[in-house]
């Protein structure tokens, strides 16, 4: 299935797409479509509804309407396990990891994603699953190397500087092999020089063929790395483009600096 050309160039297309909680609308017909192979990002206010965007793509939450379309299929309403095994990892904004199993095991646990034997079934193990845990545990270790934390492999999560475990995150995500890798605010709380070593990691994650879509507040972070930015506020999406014109959008100004407020 993979030699096959691609359906479209775009990777992710969003249509019309919803998300009504109650009274508030907190994704309002959001379109956009994300090409292979780039970085875009979504930016806006706190509350504008980016989070909400990413949950609907990534089946936690089902959009109120609208479609998702990933890699020419619609996945409008998929469980969030089968997204992953389409091929979309994530990060969360509020780092989501096994805090009492060591960073190696986090990421082993990405990769079970697609695998057939169980993490879990270790106590009587046939050789083959045997053989298949050895691949997962070597692969596992190339992506700690890959994001920089191949010396902590054996701590527990807890454990890692926040830093660190931002990066693990990345890393776990990455073992589920996407194609595409949702950041939600990956560079929050970073040092300035923590920001520079996440920029350049997007930068391999992207040599290795996968589209990375970012949702993240510094600006020069966006601007460094983004070919192509839309811009919530409310739900809706107000601006799109590259980050030159975006940033001088008269609407995207209100936005930041709260017109209304
Ligand atoms: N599960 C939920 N139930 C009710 N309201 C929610 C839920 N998730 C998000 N919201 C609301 O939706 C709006 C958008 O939130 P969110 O997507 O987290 O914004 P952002 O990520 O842009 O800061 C906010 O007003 C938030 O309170
Ligand atoms: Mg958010």
């Amino acid at each position: 299935m993979s030699d096959q050309q691609p359906a479209t160039d775009n990777i992710l297309e969003l249509t019309d797409l919803s998300k009504r909680f109650g009274g508030l609308l907190a994704v309002d017909s959001v379109g956009l479509n994300i090409k292979r192979g780039e970085v875009f990002a979504l930016i806006g206010p706190n509350g504008a509804g980016k989070t909400t965007l990413f949950n609907c793509v990534t089946g936690l939450y089902q959009p109120t309407s609208g479609k998702v379309m990933f890699d020419g299929k619609d996945i409008t309403g998929s469980k969030p396990h089968q997204v992953a095994r389409l091929g979309i990892a994530r990060t969360f904004q509020n780092i989501r990891l096994f805090d009492y199993m060591s960073a190696l095991d986090n990421v082993r646990v990405g990769h079970h994603v697609r695998m057939k034997a169980k993490m879990w079934d270790s106590l009587f193990k046939l050789p083959r699953e045997r053989k298949e845990e050895a691949v997962i545990t070597e692969k596992s270790m190339d992506l700690l190397r890959f994001v920089g934390i191949a010396r902590q492999a054996n701590k527990y999560a807890r454990n890692l500087p926040y830093g660190q475990q931002r990066r693990l995150e990345i890393a776990r995500a990455l073992a589920t092999q996407p194609k595409l890798l949702l950041l939600d605010e990956p560079a929050a709380g970073f040092t300035p020089q923590e920001k520079v070593e996440l920029m350049q990691l997007v930068k391999k994650i992207l040599a290795r063929g996968i589209t990375v879509f970012l949702i993240e507040h510094d600006m020069k972070v966006v601007m460094g790395i983004s070919e192509r930015i839309v811009v919530l506020d409310h739900g809706e999406k107000i601006a799109e483009g590259p980050p030159d014109e975006v940033r001088k959008d008269r609407r995207v100004i209100e936005a930041y600096l709260g017109k209304s407020a």
